[in-house]
């Protein structure tokens, strides 16, 4: 396991010696997970996914790599749970790539344009609409739109050919029409909600796809599960948890996730689905933000500097980049910048986030982070599985159900109504 946890920074707010009081006092949560007994328990089936059903991961890399063999694109159609999750693996490990598109993540006709008219030009196009429940309004209005260009443009057959619905095993409308043209489909367990779905096939398919190797993802989750389900002091998770709940208790209502990666931008968004649907009810939860840095130092920076002092940081580091760039020196100096002359942006970016940490923890902002070596599967994995439990371990120490969102369904219900939907008044 290569990640690794630095409270240095969390001392001044909270004493040292109080470490293992608040791990204690978070421990009953830890266990409530564990053992599998507190509400929303029919949801922990992602405890278990690092070690999939025989076949699964076999059928998943079949089906994806004959999507690259014939170098096609793939337009992964879901929002939410159905969509942060791959879009921010894939961000983080084949950021560049353009064989994977996203649609029905909006409600924007620009963006679906955009996506049409990009595989106008495209030879071979495959859809993967991907719903649990099979009746999301954005995705579902995306695929009858992209459905319809498909149709026309490969026949009704050619195009069911190219269908890889994901859903539910046995209901909901997706699942319906995909028996009804004859899909090929993997089915979301029923035991796994949205947000923790990124390692069944929701996740999995369109990773696959991107060329990201799923087995080593699935080892680094399963290296993170060792640790994360311990019953120990030392569970990562459980610090992590203990810490956002002492701070939380403190007053501070927002948790910032900066990293100084852009690769992370999409974890970043990941993670705040993850913590504020499990998080955000009751009227409690932290309310979680983020910031990719350098960049947001030059925007948010003087808000997280100088603004109210409701909030905490979770740095998350990478250590390495896959390249090195190195700062020459120049004879002129004409920009003065000769004394950064033999130093990568690797070690720059380091010392960027040292004065940073150092300077928030000034302004009075607890901060502490996770760091990993290098993005890699093995990594993305361990991050995915550890910053998972924390957030069920914290819903559980705030006595909430981390694994509903009843709160979801006001916005809904107001735009059918709005819309003329039969049956909502
Ligand atoms: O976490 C959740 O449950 C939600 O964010 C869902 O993933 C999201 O609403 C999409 O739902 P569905 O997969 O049913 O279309």
């Amino acid at each position: 396991m290569t990640l690794q946890l630095d409270f240095a920074n969390i001392y001044p707010f909270i004493e040292e010696n109080a470490f293992e009081k608040i791990g204690e006092q978070t421990r009953p949560a830890l266990r409530t997970v564990l053992d599998r007994s507190g509400p929303g328990k029919e949801y922990l089936g992602w405890l278990d996914l690092p070690q999939q059903e025989p076949g699964t991961l076999e059928r998943i890399q079949e089906v994806a790599s004959g999507i690259r063999e014939k170098d096609a694109t793939l337009i992964c159609i879901g929002i939410g749970g159905s969509y942060l999750g791959h879009k921010s693996v894939i961000e983080a490990l084949q950021p560049y790539t353009d064989s994977v598109l996203y649609a029905g993540q909006n409600i924007s006709a620009d963006h679906l344009q955009h996506i049409l008219d990009i595989i106008d030009e495209r030879e071979e196009v495959y859809l993967n609409p991907i719903s649990k429940s099979g009746t999301t309004t954005e995705p579902g209005i995306a695929f009858r739109v992209l459905r319809k260009w498909h149709e026309e443009r490969y026949g009704e057959q050619g195009s069911a050919s190219r269908i890889i619905a994901t859903t539910d095993s046995s209901k909901g409308a997706l699942r319906e029409l995909s028996d009804q043209k004859g899909y090929q489909t993997f089915a979301i367990p029923d035991d796994v909600g949205g947000r923790y779905s990124v390692l069944t096939p929701v996740g999995l398919f369109p990773i696959a796809a991107a060329g990201i190797d799923i087995k080593a993802l699935l080892g680094g989750a399963g290296a993170m599960r060792k640790q994360a389900t311990s019953d120990s002091p030392e569970n990562p998770s459980l610090r992590y948890a203990a810490v956002r709940n002492s701070l939380y208790e403190q007053g501070k209502a927002i948790e910032i996730l900066s990293t100084f990666n852009p690769r992370l931008q999409y974890f970043t968004e990941w993670w705040k689905q993850l913590a504020g649907e499990s998080e955000g009810k009751d009227r409690k939860g932290l309310f979680p933000a983020s910031a990719v840095l350098s960049t947001d130092l030059h925007s948010l920076g003087q808000w997280i500097q100088d603004g109210p002092r409701n909030i905490f940081e979770t740095f998350l580091t990478v250590k390495n980049s896959d390249h090195t760039i190195t700062i020459e020196a120049s004879n002129e100096n004409a920009d003065n910048l000769n004394y950064l002359a033999g130093k990568d942006f690797d070690a720059i970016n380091e010392k960027a986030y040292q004065g940073t940490a150092q300077a928030h923890t000034d302004g009075g902002v607890p901060n502490l982070t996770v760091s990993v070596d290098k993005l890699s599967e093995e990594t993305v994995g361990e991050l995915i599985y550890f910053l998972e439990m924390a957030v069920a371990i914290t819903g559980y120490r705030m006595d909430v159900n981390p694994f509903n969102q009843p709160g979801v369904e006001a916005y809904k219900t107001n735009m059918f109504r709005l819309l003329g939907k039969p049956g909502v008044g």
